[in-house]
């Protein structure tokens, strides 16, 4: 999202630190996905924003829906979701929460072993399940490997396991790793996927589906692939591969919604401390911005980058970054980040933040979470107190 003088004209006396969104984007957003992954159902990860407008907004396109746990599935649920449209991709979860999502309605779920197929055979019998398999996550700047899936290998196995309990396995997911820019992931994900089914299909088991997962990048600072491209190589991938095609979906978080927002935060101290300047935000990493932890990399605003946006007379300063809270880990840019020059009282404005940051965001320190709006017709601003997620969250 672009940050202009209405942005800025418009937001100046709400209290940060906030996000604005701007739904437009994330239809346009969709529509493109759409486009570009003719064929492919998609299913919006929520974990990246729950916010119910943007949930609302991406139902009223024909959105599907990727969930982590028991309350994402009831919120969705309550604002009107068909079960059949929702898929539970967390590979674990408590038997109880099972049962009762499968009461809900929900059978896509995602499994990658023994334990958890005993779950399903005991209290979701029809469920019918992909199987994650772990895959390379290099060139992502989010990785989401190392925690989840089977390795290649051993998938086979796993799948007739399922398949002699009478648990029916519709096909394999991987994610190749959050905001990835790495085109060959999907390649070698792609030809492990189809390896898993050819031997499957050796053995009679015959699946169906092909989960691909998340992974589209968004832009920030580095180049990336866009949509368009990232689209027509999956696509490649999968038709040069698998004969008949499987049925596909794919489960966008961050591509769908991270480039519909920027948080806006104000400097509440500056100070040079061992050799460097420190600059303190009223945002930090327990706050929204979770991902830098990670070394993720946001572009960072003041106004004078876009009152002289040439930036020839601006003056740049190099900053280490950190956020409000008394912990040490709080620090979102330790290794110093160059931004126009900004004192304490200014504001700035990180571009390209909604997804990943106020669904991480706490109340750790007593500070609040961050406060949603919502840009409407180019620049009037709805308050969204987000109360709806909270209450159902607390179900
Ligand atoms: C199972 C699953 N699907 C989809 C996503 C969305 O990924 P992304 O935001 O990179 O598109 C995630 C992110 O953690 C995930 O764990």
């Amino acid at each position: 999202m672009k940050l202009t003088k209405e942005i800025i004209l418009q937001t100046q006396d709400y209290e940060t630190p906030c996000l604005v969104v701007d739904l437009n984007i994330i239809k346009q957003n969709y529509l493109q996905m759409k486009e570009c992954f003719s064929d492919v159902d998609i299913f919006y990860a929520i974990k990246a924003n729950s916010d119910t407008n943007i949930i609302k907004t991406l139902m009223s396109l024909g959105s599907k829906f990727e969930t982590s746990s028991i309350n994402e599935v009831k919120l969705l649920l309550t604002l009107g979701v068909k079960p059949e449209n929702i898929v539970n991709s967390a590979p674990y979860r408590k038997e109880e929460y099972l049962k009762r999502m499968y009461k809900m309605g929900i059978r896509m779920f995602v499994y990658d072993t023994e334990i958890e197929l005993e779950k399903f055979k005991r209290s979701g019998p029809e469920a019918e399940l992909f199987l994650r398999v772990d895959v390379d996550n290099t060139g992502s700047d989010w990785p989401l490997s190392k925690k989840f899936g089977v390795e290649p290998e051993d998938a086979v196995e796993l799948i007739k396991k399922a398949d002699e309990m009478g648990i029916k396995v519709l096909g394999t997911t991987f994610h190749v790793g959050s905001q990835c820019l790495n085109l060959e992931n999907w390649n070698k994900a792609l030809t492990q996927m189809k390896n898993i089914h050819d031997e499957c299909k050796q053995n009679g088991i015959n699946l169906e589906m092909i989960n691909l997962g998340g992974g589209i990048p968004i832009k920030h600072l580095k180049e990336i692939p866009n949509v368009k491209e990232t689209a027509e190589k999956i696509k490649s991938f999968v038709n040069e591969k698998f004969s008949p095609i499987p049925k596909t979906i794919i489960e966008p978080g961050r591509g769908l919604v991270g480039n519909a927002g920027i948080m806006i935060a104000e400097v509440i101290s500056k100070r040079d401390y061992k050799g460097q300047t420190w600059i303190y935000l009223d945002i930090g990493v327990f706050h929204g911005m979770m991902e830098t932890i990670e070394g993720f990399d946001y572009e960072i605003l003041t106004e004078n980058d876009i009152t002289d946006p040439s930036n020839s007379n601006i003056e740049k300063e190099t900053y280490v970054i950190a956020g409000p809270s008394c912990d040490g880990v709080d620090v979102m840019f330790k290794d110093g980040k160059k931004m126009s020059k900004v004192e304490v009282g200014d504001r700035v404005f990180i571009r390209n933040a909604a997804a990943y940051t106020i669904c991480y965001a706490s109340l750790f320190n007593g500070y609040k979470i961050p406060k949603t709006y919502y840009v409407k017709n180019g620049n009037n601003f709805l308050f969204s107190p987000n109360c709806l997620v909270e209450t159902i969250y607390r179900l």
